[in-house]
């Protein structure tokens, strides 16, 4: 049985959480536990161990040449941590640390066990916005490195129930804080050239960051997902449910005419939709992500409800789109890993 800690969220000092110094100290140990953030839940293991980060690569079956990020709990210490900080990370940090914001920092030699950075001599780092995920990295001392909590090439988990479904009898516990906020992972920015360049879009957004540093580009390799992505996760197929997932770039009734095709072939067809849309499709199941108004319920809702396809025996599944504004674009970027970029327009 995996052990599950439940901790609530308001968590504030580990004095008063024995399930905090629990998970910490299992840490200490060069074990993995799987803790909330406010994006996902991460898998974390003490960054500085060959030894414990090896087991994240395992437990997930995650290919070792795809990095990790690196957690920590506390701005001033990453002056200890990297060679550099340039000015445009130095801003971002005061504007969105604690948050869904990682940056890429060249790295400083024997600080960070190499398997953590794959070999690059950049590495990646963030301060996660979660009294949990703070409190645990505190009470160990230690940076942790921390992917997201799912076996590689699944939807990340939002909830202690998801990592538990993919994790069980691999990993040594996770610390259950109830469901995630954000929904999709940090962005992951490159603010080691003159022109910061989104990595991974997530939950702050292109615009938030323009914000404060001004021009920001984002890697072109992200929009077809080929040539050979900066940041090497990119280059894997993720997020998938069993079913092959369809993008339709095109009306709800052109929706429902690829659902009647499919259907007519004896297919059965699922349709991943929004509250707006969800009483007009007819197919065999259908599912809202969120509220097409509100696109952060979506992001909220997107790994959870690919997640929700798997229950039921669909052989194909129809995706609306959303527009690439705000946290649109890291939706639409996890969407268009789901399906493979397959699109089809009218
Ligand atoms: O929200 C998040 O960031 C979650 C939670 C748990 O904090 N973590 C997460 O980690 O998504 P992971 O390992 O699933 O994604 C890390 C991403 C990958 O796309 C990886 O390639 C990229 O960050 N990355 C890590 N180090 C890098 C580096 N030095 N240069 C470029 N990309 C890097
Ligand atoms: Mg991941």
């Amino acid at each position: 049985m995996i052990k599950r800690w439940i901790v609530e969220n308001d968590v504030d000092s580990k004095e008063s959480y024995p399930q905090i110094v629990d998970a910490a100290t299992i840490l200490q140990q060069d074990e993995v536990i799987a803790f909330p953030t406010e994006t996902v839940y991460g898998l974390g293991a003490n960054a500085k161990s060959d030894r414990a980060v090896e087991k994240i690569f395992e437990a997930k079956g995650r290919p070792s040449d795809n990095p990790l990020i690196v957690h920590i709990s506390n701005k001033t210490q990453l002056e200890e941590l990297v060679a550099d900080i340039p000015s445009a990370a130095a801003k971002l940090i005061e504007a969105y640390w604690p948050g869904p914001l990682t940056l890429i920092f060249k790295n400083k030699a024997g600080v960070f066990s190499s398997k953590v950075t794959a070999g690059l001599d950049t590495v990646a780092i963030r301060m996660p916005d979660h009294p949990v995920a703070l409190a645990i990295i505190e009470a160990s001392g230690l940076p942790i490195a921390a992917p997201s909590a799912n076996r590689s090439g699944k939807p990340s988990p939002t909830t202690a129930q998801h990592v538990i479904d993919d994790l069980e009898g691999r990993i040594a516990g996770v610390v259950d804080g109830g469901e995630t906020g954000v929904g999709v992972e940090s962005t992951v920015l490159d603010c080691t050239g003159e022109i910061p360049v989104i990595l991974r879009p997530g939950g702050v957004t292109k615009e938030q960051i323009e914000e404060v540093v001004g021009k920001v580009a984002v890697d072109p390799s992200l929009k077809e997902g080929k040539g050979a992505p900066k940041s090497p996760g990119m280059k894997y197929t993720h997020y998938a449910p069993d079913a092959p997932v369809y993008l339709v770039d095109g009306s709800r009734e052109y929706i429902q005419q690829l659902v009647d095709e499919k259907r007519a072939e004896g297919m059965k067809v699922g349709v991943l939709t929004t509250k707006e849309y969800l009483a007009y499709f007819n197919a065999d199941t259908i599912l809202s992500v969120g509220e097409r108004r509100d696109l952060h319920t979506v992001a909220h809702h997107l790994y959870d409800t690919l997640r929700a396809f798997n229950g039921s025996d669909v052989d194909i599944i129809f995706s609306e789109m959303f527009p690439e504004k705000g946290v649109g674009l890291a939706i639409m970027n996890r969407l268009q890993k789901a399906a493979g970029y397959r699109v089809i327009k009218p």
